[in-house]
């Protein structure tokens, strides 16, 4: 594996100095998703360019900012914003944020994004479960950021998505009155959106949602020990299902239509840890 240690050695002391105690869990919040910080009862909170070497995110929604704080008596580490491949980072600079939840003792990881609707049945402000992914467009990056050959993939994500973690999510649905959906999300690397005979494909194959984030944030997790859910906020439909012109603009308006439903499920998920 890229060794994080030596590449980051800086990073991770200046990270390490701001945090006095173990997460009980790590939240990464996606595109138009970052206003569930002002939840937490905040014990410490700095812009990630504090931290020497750490990448700075150049998407709009994407704050750069890490959040010490406490919602329910939980203690949470909150990444308020992230890097994106498509950004033109290494593969490894988008992960040093997952590199720094492991060295913060967190055992739990809750990956958030925005993503397009392929499954007939989203809509435009639906969450959505990951419960499988596809990542093909991304082998040779992982692989090179693990340190892995050929291997057998079923021996080494078997806790991405953690069967822990995804029934505390479905119990947190339960709890806050939210209606959760279930569905398989793929990486696409962005930046552009897909064309509609991409999704066509995609769809067929069994894509329910697409987005450019996350499945190698949880492969990198899961890797390293981490129990790793996600949750998916629907906030358009993928390219050729509706007449509307994909844009950035419409993933954040959406994120916020969705904002009382996404935070009621991530508070009652917290919770029922
Ligand atoms: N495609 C890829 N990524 C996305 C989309 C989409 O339609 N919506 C939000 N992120």
């Amino acid at each position: 594996m890229i060794n994080f240690e030596l590449k980051y050695e800086k990073t991770i002391k200046q990270f390490l100095e701001r945090i006095d105690f173990a997460p009980d869990i790590a939240i990464v919040l996606g595109s138009g998703l970052g206003e569930f910080a002002s939840h937490l009862e905040v014990i410490n909170s700095f812009e990630t360019k504090e931290l020497a070497g750490y990448p700075s995110s150049t998407v709009e929604g994407h704050k750069g900012k890490i959040i010490i704080g406490l919602y329910g008596g939980k203690k949470v580490l909150l990444f308020q914003g992230r890097i994106h491949f498509y950004e033109g980072y290494q593969l490894s600079e988008c992960l040093l944020p997952i590199y720094l939840v492991v060295k913060s003792g967190c055992k739990n990881l809750l990956l958030t994004n925005a993503a397009g609707g392929v499954n007939d049945y989203f809509k435009p402000g639906d969450l959505m479960l990951v419960n499988s992914f596809n990542y093909m467009s991304l082998y040779k990056e992982v692989a090179e950021v693990l340190g892995i050959g050929s291997v057998d993939q079923r021996n080494m994500f078997l806790d991405f998505p953690s069967k822990v973690i995804n029934n505390k999510i479905r119990m947190g649905a339960l709890n806050g009155k939210v209606t959760l959906k279930e569905g398989s999300y793929w990486f696409s690397k962005g930046p552009s959106y897909e064309t509609p005979a991409e999704i066509k494909m995609f769809k067929k194959f069994g894509c329910d949602a697409i987005g450019m984030s996350t499945v190698h944030e949880a492969i990198f997790g899961a890797f390293l020990g981490l129990k790793v859910g996600a949750i998916s906020c629907i906030t358009n439909f993928a390219a050729g299902l509706s007449d509307t012109k994909l844009s950035h603009k419409e993933v954040m308006e959406t994120g916020l239509i969705a904002k009382e439903s996404f935070e009621n499920l991530v508070k009652s998920t917290i919770e029922g840890l």
